[in-house]
Protein backbone atom coordinates (compact mmCIF):
# COMPACT_ATOMS: atom_id res chain seq x y z
CA UNK A 1 0.00 0.00 0.00
CA UNK A 2 1.39 3.37 -0.59
CA UNK A 3 2.01 5.52 2.42
CA UNK A 4 0.20 8.73 2.14
CA UNK A 5 2.69 10.63 4.73
CA UNK A 6 3.89 13.41 3.45
CA UNK A 7 8.39 13.43 3.25
CA UNK A 8 9.87 14.80 6.30
CA UNK A 9 10.22 18.17 4.45
CA UNK A 10 6.53 18.64 4.24
CA UNK A 11 6.20 17.63 8.45
CA UNK A 12 6.25 21.30 9.16
CA UNK A 13 4.17 22.19 6.29
CA UNK A 14 0.75 19.75 7.28
CA UNK A 15 1.52 21.30 10.91
CA UNK A 16 2.02 24.73 10.52
CA UNK A 17 0.87 25.67 7.05
CA UNK A 18 1.30 29.36 6.91
CA UNK A 19 4.99 28.81 7.39
CA UNK A 20 5.68 28.39 3.79
CA UNK A 21 3.69 30.81 2.31
CA UNK A 22 5.27 33.63 4.83
CA UNK A 23 9.09 32.64 4.36
CA UNK A 24 8.18 32.69 0.32
CA UNK A 25 6.62 35.91 0.66
CA UNK A 26 9.60 36.75 2.96
CA UNK A 27 12.29 35.72 0.02
CA UNK A 28 10.48 36.99 -2.95
CA UNK A 29 9.73 40.59 -1.33
CA UNK A 30 10.17 42.82 -4.31
CA UNK A 31 13.06 45.96 -3.16
CA UNK A 32 13.49 48.50 -5.31
CA UNK A 33 17.18 49.64 -5.14
CA UNK A 34 18.04 50.92 -2.34
CA UNK A 35 20.92 52.48 -0.33
CA UNK A 36 23.13 51.25 2.31
CA UNK A 37 21.25 53.42 4.47
CA UNK A 38 18.15 50.59 4.27
CA UNK A 39 20.29 48.36 5.91
CA UNK A 40 19.92 50.07 9.49
CA UNK A 41 16.26 48.74 10.21
CA UNK A 42 18.22 45.04 9.97
CA UNK A 43 20.79 46.17 12.38
CA UNK A 44 18.45 47.65 14.53
CA UNK A 45 16.75 44.54 14.61
CA UNK A 46 19.91 42.76 15.51
CA UNK A 47 20.82 44.85 18.47
CA UNK A 48 17.10 44.99 19.81
CA UNK A 49 17.56 41.12 19.99
CA UNK A 50 21.09 41.55 21.83
CA UNK A 51 19.24 44.05 24.50
CA UNK A 52 16.43 41.50 24.71
CA UNK A 53 18.66 38.33 25.30
CA UNK A 54 21.15 40.25 27.47
CA UNK A 55 18.28 41.65 29.77
CA UNK A 56 17.09 38.47 30.57
CA UNK A 57 19.80 37.59 31.67
CA UNK A 58 20.37 40.60 33.80
CA UNK A 59 17.21 39.97 34.98
CA UNK A 60 17.91 36.86 36.61
CA UNK A 61 20.78 38.40 39.08
CA UNK A 62 19.30 42.17 39.56
CA UNK A 63 17.45 42.48 42.71
CA UNK A 64 14.68 45.77 42.11
CA UNK A 65 15.12 46.47 45.94
CA UNK A 66 16.47 49.51 47.33
CA UNK A 67 18.80 48.12 49.37
CA UNK A 68 19.99 45.59 47.28
CA UNK A 69 20.07 46.64 43.73
CA UNK A 70 23.27 49.02 43.59
CA UNK A 71 25.57 45.99 45.26
CA UNK A 72 23.18 43.37 42.94
CA UNK A 73 24.90 45.46 39.91
CA UNK A 74 28.18 45.02 41.55
CA UNK A 75 27.84 41.10 42.21
CA UNK A 76 26.70 40.75 38.14
CA UNK A 77 29.94 42.81 37.19
CA UNK A 78 32.45 41.33 39.62
CA UNK A 79 31.04 37.85 40.56
CA UNK A 80 28.34 36.03 38.11
CA UNK A 81 30.45 34.31 35.37
CA UNK A 82 30.52 36.30 32.47
CA UNK A 83 28.10 39.31 33.94
CA UNK A 84 30.85 41.79 32.80
CA UNK A 85 30.25 40.38 29.60
CA UNK A 86 26.23 40.49 29.19
CA UNK A 87 25.85 43.86 31.18
CA UNK A 88 28.33 45.56 28.55
CA UNK A 89 26.34 44.24 25.96
CA UNK A 90 23.34 45.73 27.65
CA UNK A 91 24.48 48.82 28.66
CA UNK A 92 27.04 49.58 25.40
CA UNK A 93 24.10 48.22 23.21
CA UNK A 94 21.69 51.02 24.16
CA UNK A 95 23.95 53.65 23.17
CA UNK A 96 24.23 51.66 19.36
CA UNK A 97 20.70 51.39 19.27
CA UNK A 98 20.03 54.68 19.44
CA UNK A 99 22.55 55.90 17.19
CA UNK A 100 21.02 53.40 14.53
CA UNK A 101 17.51 54.52 15.40
CA UNK A 102 18.43 58.34 15.00
CA UNK A 103 19.97 57.31 11.05
CA UNK A 104 17.05 55.46 10.89
CA UNK A 105 14.69 58.31 11.25
CA UNK A 106 16.84 60.61 9.89
CA UNK A 107 16.88 58.24 6.65
CA UNK A 108 12.91 58.44 6.75
CA UNK A 109 13.26 62.26 6.70
CA UNK A 110 15.64 62.50 3.89
CA UNK A 111 13.82 60.38 1.68
CA UNK A 112 10.53 61.22 2.54
CA UNK A 113 9.54 57.47 3.71
CA UNK A 114 6.91 59.38 5.97
CA UNK A 115 4.83 60.33 2.92
CA UNK A 116 1.83 58.42 2.03
CA UNK A 117 1.48 55.15 1.70
CA UNK A 118 4.06 54.58 4.84
CA UNK A 119 2.12 56.90 6.88
CA UNK A 120 1.67 53.63 9.63
CA UNK A 121 5.32 52.41 9.01
CA UNK A 122 6.26 56.17 10.07
CA UNK A 123 3.55 55.98 12.92
CA UNK A 124 4.72 52.61 14.51
CA UNK A 125 8.09 53.64 13.92
CA UNK A 126 7.50 56.66 16.24
CA UNK A 127 5.61 55.09 18.57
CA UNK A 128 8.64 52.34 18.82
CA UNK A 129 11.00 55.28 19.29
CA UNK A 130 8.75 56.84 22.49
CA UNK A 131 8.83 53.20 24.00
CA UNK A 132 13.13 53.14 23.63
CA UNK A 133 12.99 55.82 25.72
CA UNK A 134 11.04 55.02 27.93
CA UNK A 135 12.69 51.96 28.22
CA UNK A 136 16.01 53.05 28.15
CA UNK A 137 15.02 55.94 30.80
CA UNK A 138 13.55 53.14 33.73
CA UNK A 139 16.42 50.88 32.87
CA UNK A 140 19.15 53.74 33.83
CA UNK A 141 17.33 54.07 37.04
CA UNK A 142 17.64 50.56 37.69
CA UNK A 143 21.36 50.29 38.92
CA UNK A 144 20.16 52.91 42.09
CA UNK A 145 23.05 55.01 41.18
CA UNK A 146 23.53 58.71 41.83
CA UNK A 147 22.80 59.59 38.52
CA UNK A 148 20.24 57.12 38.42
CA UNK A 149 18.46 58.38 41.40
CA UNK A 150 19.10 62.33 40.55
CA UNK A 151 18.34 62.25 37.10
CA UNK A 152 14.88 60.02 37.60
CA UNK A 153 14.28 62.65 40.26
CA UNK A 154 14.57 65.57 37.94
CA UNK A 155 12.58 63.99 34.84
CA UNK A 156 9.81 61.92 37.28
CA UNK A 157 8.87 66.04 38.98
CA UNK A 158 9.18 67.30 35.17
CA UNK A 159 5.29 65.89 35.58
CA UNK A 160 4.76 68.47 38.83
CA UNK A 161 4.68 71.35 36.24
CA UNK A 162 1.27 70.07 34.83
CA UNK A 163 -1.15 72.40 36.12
CA UNK A 164 -3.92 71.29 38.79
CA UNK A 165 -2.83 67.66 38.80
CA UNK A 166 0.57 67.64 38.60
CA UNK A 167 1.43 66.73 42.28
CA UNK A 168 -1.34 64.17 42.58
CA UNK A 169 -0.12 62.37 39.05
CA UNK A 170 3.57 62.46 40.61
CA UNK A 171 2.62 60.34 43.69
CA UNK A 172 0.52 58.08 41.44
CA UNK A 173 3.04 57.55 39.21
CA UNK A 174 5.62 56.89 41.52
CA UNK A 175 3.44 55.42 44.25
CA UNK A 176 4.83 58.04 47.05
CA UNK A 177 5.91 61.28 46.51
CA UNK A 178 9.70 61.04 46.39
CA UNK A 179 11.72 58.37 43.71
CA UNK A 180 11.93 55.47 46.46
CA UNK A 181 11.60 51.90 46.70
CA UNK A 182 8.01 51.96 45.13
CA UNK A 183 9.07 53.75 42.42
CA UNK A 184 12.28 51.59 41.52
CA UNK A 185 10.35 48.19 41.68
CA UNK A 186 7.53 50.37 38.99
CA UNK A 187 10.84 50.88 36.99
CA UNK A 188 11.66 47.33 36.53
CA UNK A 189 8.65 45.89 35.74
CA UNK A 190 7.88 48.35 33.77
CA UNK A 191 11.81 47.84 31.97
CA UNK A 192 11.17 44.38 31.68
CA UNK A 193 7.76 44.58 30.11
CA UNK A 194 8.45 46.92 27.70
CA UNK A 195 10.91 45.08 25.78
CA UNK A 196 7.99 42.33 24.93
CA UNK A 197 6.02 45.10 24.10
CA UNK A 198 8.73 46.46 21.46
CA UNK A 199 9.45 43.36 20.15
CA UNK A 200 5.27 43.73 19.27
CA UNK A 201 5.54 46.55 17.74
CA UNK A 202 8.68 45.48 15.48
CA UNK A 203 6.18 42.84 14.36
CA UNK A 204 3.78 45.52 13.58
CA UNK A 205 6.26 47.69 12.19
CA UNK A 206 7.72 44.77 9.69
CA UNK A 207 3.89 43.75 8.39
CA UNK A 208 3.24 46.95 7.43
CA UNK A 209 6.11 48.06 5.54
CA UNK A 210 5.46 44.29 3.87
CA UNK A 211 1.46 46.00 2.57
CA UNK A 212 3.08 48.86 1.21
CA UNK A 213 7.30 47.87 0.12
CA UNK A 214 9.64 49.63 0.63
CA UNK A 215 10.24 53.39 -0.77
CA UNK A 216 13.25 54.16 -3.12
CA UNK A 217 15.71 56.69 -3.18
CA UNK A 218 15.95 57.22 -7.07
CA UNK A 219 12.36 58.49 -6.82
CA UNK A 220 12.21 62.38 -7.83
CA UNK A 221 15.33 61.51 -9.65
CA UNK A 222 15.59 62.49 -13.34
CA UNK A 223 15.84 59.01 -13.88
CA UNK A 224 13.97 56.75 -11.35
CA UNK A 225 14.96 53.39 -11.18
CA UNK A 226 11.50 51.17 -10.70
CA UNK A 227 13.23 47.69 -10.93
CA UNK A 228 12.92 45.64 -8.34
CA UNK A 229 14.72 42.61 -7.00
CA UNK A 230 13.54 39.87 -4.85
CA UNK A 231 14.97 40.24 -0.91
CA UNK A 232 16.65 36.77 -1.17
CA UNK A 233 19.66 36.46 -1.79
CA UNK A 234 19.76 39.99 -2.86
CA UNK A 235 19.10 42.23 -0.16
CA UNK A 236 19.56 39.28 2.38
CA UNK A 237 23.42 39.21 1.58
CA UNK A 238 23.61 42.80 2.12
CA UNK A 239 21.83 43.40 5.23
CA UNK A 240 24.22 40.35 6.55
CA UNK A 241 26.81 42.45 5.43
CA UNK A 242 26.05 45.52 7.32
CA UNK A 243 25.26 43.66 10.44
CA UNK A 244 28.52 42.36 10.41
CA UNK A 245 30.15 45.67 9.95
CA UNK A 246 27.78 46.63 12.98
CA UNK A 247 28.60 43.80 15.06
CA UNK A 248 32.52 44.60 14.80
CA UNK A 249 31.69 48.28 15.84
CA UNK A 250 29.13 46.94 18.66
CA UNK A 251 32.63 44.18 20.06
CA UNK A 252 34.89 47.33 19.88
CA UNK A 253 32.54 49.15 21.79
CA UNK A 254 32.12 46.34 24.78
CA UNK A 255 35.46 45.28 24.83
CA UNK A 256 37.85 48.03 24.24
CA UNK A 257 36.04 50.75 25.18
CA UNK A 258 33.37 49.44 28.20
CA UNK A 259 33.13 52.99 29.86
CA UNK A 260 33.28 55.13 26.70
CA UNK A 261 29.47 56.19 27.35
CA UNK A 262 28.69 55.33 31.15
CA UNK A 263 28.88 58.22 33.79
CA UNK A 264 31.43 57.54 36.61
CA UNK A 265 28.59 59.49 38.75
CA UNK A 266 26.83 55.98 38.33
CA UNK A 267 29.11 53.80 40.06
CA UNK A 268 28.40 56.08 43.12
CA UNK A 269 25.63 54.81 45.22
CA UNK A 270 22.24 56.72 44.75
CA UNK A 271 22.59 59.35 47.90
CA UNK A 272 19.46 61.51 48.33
CA UNK A 273 21.03 63.77 50.75
CA UNK A 274 24.23 64.81 47.92
CA UNK A 275 23.09 66.68 44.12
CA UNK A 276 25.60 65.47 41.70
CA UNK A 277 27.21 68.61 40.72
CA UNK A 278 25.96 68.30 36.77
CA UNK A 279 22.49 66.35 36.00
CA UNK A 280 23.11 65.25 32.93
CA UNK A 281 21.19 62.31 31.24
CA UNK A 282 22.64 59.59 28.84
CA UNK A 283 23.25 61.54 25.37
CA UNK A 284 20.33 59.80 23.47
CA UNK A 285 17.91 61.40 25.88
CA UNK A 286 19.62 64.40 25.96
CA UNK A 287 17.73 66.42 23.10
CA UNK A 288 14.88 66.36 24.91
CA UNK A 289 16.36 67.33 28.52
CA UNK A 290 18.08 69.95 26.91
CA UNK A 291 14.72 71.30 25.78
CA UNK A 292 12.98 70.79 28.97
CA UNK A 293 15.73 73.40 30.42
CA UNK A 294 15.79 75.75 27.95
CA UNK A 295 12.62 77.19 28.83
CA UNK A 296 12.19 78.97 32.36
CA UNK A 297 8.83 77.62 32.96
CA UNK A 298 9.18 73.79 33.86
CA UNK A 299 5.36 73.48 32.00
CA UNK A 300 6.65 75.62 28.94
CA UNK A 301 9.73 72.92 28.65
CA UNK A 302 7.37 70.18 29.06
CA UNK A 303 5.33 71.29 26.62
CA UNK A 304 8.06 72.00 24.30
CA UNK A 305 9.52 68.63 24.42
CA UNK A 306 6.28 67.33 24.05
CA UNK A 307 5.80 68.94 20.86
CA UNK A 308 9.03 68.48 18.74
CA UNK A 309 7.73 64.76 19.09
CA UNK A 310 4.35 65.60 18.05
CA UNK A 311 5.31 67.60 14.93
CA UNK A 312 6.89 64.18 13.80
CA UNK A 313 4.20 61.83 14.31
CA UNK A 314 2.36 64.73 12.15
CA UNK A 315 4.78 64.78 9.28
CA UNK A 316 3.09 62.90 6.86
CA UNK A 317 -0.41 65.35 7.15
CA UNK A 318 2.53 68.40 7.47
CA UNK A 319 4.29 67.95 4.06
CA UNK A 320 1.64 66.56 1.75
CA UNK A 321 4.22 67.29 -1.34
CA UNK A 322 4.25 64.30 -4.20
CA UNK A 323 8.13 64.98 -3.80
CA UNK A 324 9.99 62.52 -1.52
CA UNK A 325 13.75 62.69 -1.22
CA UNK A 326 15.18 66.15 -0.09
CA UNK A 327 18.17 65.52 -2.52
CA UNK A 328 15.93 66.54 -5.06
CA UNK A 329 14.37 69.46 -3.25
CA UNK A 330 17.06 72.42 -2.45
CA UNK A 331 15.06 74.14 0.44
CA UNK A 332 14.01 71.12 2.25
CA UNK A 333 17.66 70.07 1.93
CA UNK A 334 19.05 73.18 3.55
CA UNK A 335 15.99 72.24 6.50
CA UNK A 336 16.69 69.07 6.62
CA UNK A 337 20.91 69.93 7.03
CA UNK A 338 20.08 72.88 9.74
CA UNK A 339 17.76 70.13 11.75
CA UNK A 340 20.50 67.51 11.88
CA UNK A 341 23.01 69.90 12.77
CA UNK A 342 20.44 71.04 15.89
CA UNK A 343 19.90 67.98 16.81
CA UNK A 344 23.30 67.55 17.18
CA UNK A 345 23.47 70.30 18.98
CA UNK A 346 20.80 69.73 21.70
CA UNK A 347 22.32 66.56 22.16
CA UNK A 348 25.70 68.14 23.09
CA UNK A 349 23.79 70.92 25.52
CA UNK A 350 21.75 68.77 26.95
CA UNK A 351 25.23 66.89 28.00
CA UNK A 352 26.33 70.10 29.36
CA UNK A 353 25.80 72.16 32.48
CA UNK A 354 22.84 74.66 31.72
CA UNK A 355 25.60 77.33 31.07
CA UNK A 356 23.85 80.46 29.50
CA UNK A 357 26.28 79.10 26.18
CA UNK A 358 23.80 76.00 26.14
CA UNK A 359 20.73 77.06 26.58
CA UNK A 360 20.92 80.26 23.94
CA UNK A 361 22.23 77.38 21.73
CA UNK A 362 19.58 74.79 22.58
CA UNK A 363 16.70 77.68 22.19
CA UNK A 364 18.27 78.16 18.80
CA UNK A 365 18.19 75.13 17.70
CA UNK A 366 14.54 74.34 18.96
CA UNK A 367 13.38 77.09 17.17
CA UNK A 368 15.18 75.92 13.56
CA UNK A 369 13.40 72.17 14.79
CA UNK A 370 9.80 73.37 14.58
CA UNK A 371 10.71 76.20 12.06
CA UNK A 372 11.82 73.04 9.92
CA UNK A 373 8.88 71.18 10.32
CA UNK A 374 5.85 73.57 11.17
CA UNK A 375 6.67 76.43 8.48
CA UNK A 376 9.34 75.29 5.95
CA UNK A 377 7.88 71.77 4.83
CA UNK A 378 4.47 72.82 4.83
CA UNK A 379 5.46 76.01 3.12
CA UNK A 380 7.23 73.83 0.20
CA UNK A 381 5.23 70.71 -0.04
CA UNK A 382 2.26 73.67 -0.93
CA UNK A 383 4.71 75.28 -3.88
CA UNK A 384 5.56 71.67 -5.03
CA UNK A 385 2.26 71.07 -5.54
CA UNK A 386 0.92 74.01 -6.92
CA UNK A 387 4.13 73.20 -9.45
CA UNK A 388 2.66 69.35 -9.85
CA UNK A 389 -0.84 70.69 -10.86
CA UNK A 390 0.73 72.23 -13.62
CA UNK A 391 3.66 69.45 -14.61
CA UNK A 392 3.36 65.79 -14.28
CA UNK A 393 5.72 64.66 -11.13
CA UNK A 394 7.42 61.66 -10.69
CA UNK A 395 6.63 60.43 -7.06
CA UNK A 396 5.44 57.13 -6.17
CA UNK A 397 1.63 56.10 -6.81
CA UNK A 398 0.36 55.19 -3.28
C1 LIG B 1 13.82 49.14 16.97
C2 LIG B 1 13.17 49.93 16.22
C3 LIG B 1 13.00 49.70 14.74
C4 LIG B 1 13.23 48.58 14.01
C5 LIG B 1 13.72 47.23 14.48
C6 LIG B 1 12.92 48.92 12.64
C7 LIG B 1 13.03 48.05 11.60
C8 LIG B 1 12.84 48.39 10.28
C9 LIG B 1 13.18 47.56 9.16
C10 LIG B 1 13.82 46.17 9.24
C11 LIG B 1 12.83 48.23 8.04
C12 LIG B 1 13.07 47.76 6.60
C13 LIG B 1 14.51 48.03 6.22
C14 LIG B 1 14.84 49.49 6.18
O1 LIG B 1 14.14 50.24 5.50
O2 LIG B 1 15.81 49.89 6.88
C15 LIG B 1 12.24 49.49 8.44
C16 LIG B 1 11.74 50.44 7.59
C17 LIG B 1 11.17 51.63 8.00
N1 LIG B 1 11.17 52.14 9.27
FE1 LIG B 1 11.81 51.19 10.91
N2 LIG B 1 12.50 50.22 12.58
C18 LIG B 1 12.54 50.75 13.85
C19 LIG B 1 12.24 52.04 14.23
C20 LIG B 1 11.74 53.01 13.38
C21 LIG B 1 11.48 54.38 13.72
C22 LIG B 1 11.76 54.99 15.08
C23 LIG B 1 10.95 54.98 12.61
C24 LIG B 1 10.49 56.38 12.37
C25 LIG B 1 10.17 57.23 13.20
C26 LIG B 1 10.90 54.00 11.57
C27 LIG B 1 10.41 54.23 10.31
C28 LIG B 1 10.56 53.37 9.24
C29 LIG B 1 10.11 53.66 7.89
C30 LIG B 1 9.34 54.91 7.42
C31 LIG B 1 10.50 52.57 7.11
C32 LIG B 1 10.25 52.40 5.60
C33 LIG B 1 11.43 52.98 4.91
C34 LIG B 1 11.30 53.06 3.41
O3 LIG B 1 11.07 52.05 2.77
O4 LIG B 1 11.53 54.15 2.91
N3 LIG B 1 11.41 52.82 12.05
N4 LIG B 1 12.27 49.56 9.82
Amino acid sequence: MKDSTPPTGHWLDSRLPFLRPFCQHMARFPMPPVNLLWTIGACLMVAFGLMFVSGLFLSLHYQPDLSLAFDSVEAIERRVPSGWLIRSIHTGGVSLLFAALYIHVGRGLWYGSYKAPREIVWLSGLFLMLLFMTTAFAGYVLPWGQMSYWGATVITHAVEAIPGIGHGLLVYLLGEDTLGGVALHRFFILHFTLGFIIAAIVGLHILCLHGTGSSNPTLDSPHPDRTTRPFAPFYVTKDCLAVCVFLAIFTVLIFFLPGLLSKLDNIIPANPLKTPADITPEWYLAPWFAMLRAIPSRLGGLIAAASSLLVLFLLPWLDRSPRHNATYRPLVRLGMGFFFIAFITLILAGMHGATPLWVWLSRGAMLVWFLTFLVLLPLVAYRERQAAGNAPTQGETP
